[in-house]
């Protein structure tokens, strides 16, 4: 979508809004098709990235497979015509409603996250007289080079179950008569750009398949998570990302045993860069030390720099030709972490211009709130 198709949507919707590029969502899936176009290896969109329906439903055209961690996000897979067994559910704190979902769906395989949650799954599907399909989600401790918030694969992390337990609990589950061992899930961390991160894990996964394998037991099969990052700076120079590199390490680097399949779950690599923020200049303030850029999107709608000190790309959209001058980008709500960046280079800014905050895509709707009692921007589709 060009800068002067976002213009034209600033100026005849109400800002702040967003703007998702269809075009470029089919080329990135497009991508993903051509990079993963190996037998047995599914790619699932992890819905929580943007589970707007209509982009739900054209990721399920494509055929990805989708992965959920709430009932909620089940029920958006489902409604937008993912197939229940290319669904997969993970999250530490499945509620009981949520695992009768799972199993009375039939969805393909349930991320088991503790041993305690394994005994209350059993319970659950002997009370249904259904058999349930877990994966043991194993933290393999292998460190994310990417923000505190969003690395997982640490022993620290609340996530998954330690890997000295890995043999025991996939034991219990492939012996249970209302279990079915699906295999085994790993997520290390989200925006990674180190293709050695997922290769330390490839190798990782590899030793413990070793271990299971000593122990007797087969893995149908291994996913590994999400977490390939895009360029957050030159977001309109590299729109798809590096799918090629990031297949690849995973076809070089990892020994997938015969009939293993092989998952991935990615989301914000999909979404991302379709995603615009559109937000309007409402005042520029000279402080005494600096000047402000005052926008009337805020962290209501883009919680991401506040939260993980993300950077976006901000372009001003109606300022062809002017100098250039600092800014401090921030938005109307009651707290100083409400700023998009600070010290930014833009062209002189006035009161009126139209800000385009890019790579919105992933993690920008989906967490958007109604602090200060403001709606929920709207998201429009091209
Ligand atoms: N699979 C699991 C088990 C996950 O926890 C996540 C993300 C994904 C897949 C998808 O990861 P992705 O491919 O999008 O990196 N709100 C944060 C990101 C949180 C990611 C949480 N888990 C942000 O705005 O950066």
């Amino acid at each position: 979508m060009s800068d002067a198709q976002l213009k034209h949507i600033a100026a005849t919707h109400t800002t702040p809004c967003y703007a998702y590029d269809t075009a470029l969502l089919q080329r990135t899936l497009e991508a993903i098709r051509a990079e993963a176009a190996h037998d047995r290896w599914h790619v699932h969109y992890a819905i929580k990235a943007n589970p707007h329906p209509v982009i739900l439903q054209q990721i399920a055209r494509a055929g990805l497979g989708a992965d959920c961690v709430s009932g909620g996000e089940v029920a958006a897979a489902l409604q937008a015509g993912f197939r229940a067994g290319s669904i997969v559910l993970a999250g530490v704190g499945k509620t009981d409603a949520e695992i009768e979902q799972a199993i009375g769906e039939e969805i393909g395989m349930m991320n088991v996250e503790s041993r305690e949650e394994l005994c209350v799954i059993e319970q659950i599907a002997a009370r249904m007289g259904k058999k349930a399909r877990v994966s043991l989600r194993i933290n393999p401790d292998v460190d994310a080079h990417t923000h505190a918030h969003i690395t997982t694969g640490r022993a620290e992390n609340k996530f998954g179950v330690d890997a000295a337990d890995m043999v025991t609990l996939a034991r219990k589950t492939a012996e249970s008569p209302h279990l079915t061992f699906t295999g085994l899930h790993f997520h290390i961390g989200s925006q990674l750009l180190m293709m050695d991160d997922f290769r330390a894990l490839c190798l990782r996964i590899n030793e413990l398949q070793g271990e299971l394998a000593a122990a007797g037991l087969f893995a149908p099969n291994i996913n590994v998570g999400g977490g390939l990052g895009i360029d957050y700076e030159q977001p309109l120079k590299h729109p798809v990302a590096d799918f090629r590199a990031y297949f690849a390490t995973f076809a070089n680097n990892l020994t997938l045993l015969p009939g293993q399949h092989l998952h991935f779950e990615l989301g914000r690599a999909v979404v991302a860069q379709m995603g615009t923020l559109l937000t309007r200049v409402l005042y520029v303030k000279q402080g005494s030390t600096k000047q402000f850029a005052i926008v009337d999107a805020g962290m209501t709608e883009l919680i991401r720099p506040a939260l993980y000190g993300a950077l976006h790309r901000i372009d001003n959209l109606s300022s062809e030709g002017r100098p250039a001058g600092k800014y401090d980008v921030v938005g109307p709500i009651c707290e100083s972490s409400d700023t998009f960046a600070r010290d930014y280079v833009l062209p002189t800014t006035q009161r009126g211009d139209i800000l385009a905050i890019r790579s919105a895509g992933a993690y920008g709707m989906a967490m958007a709130s109604t602090y200060n009692c403001r709606p929920l921007p709207e998201a429009y589709l091209f």
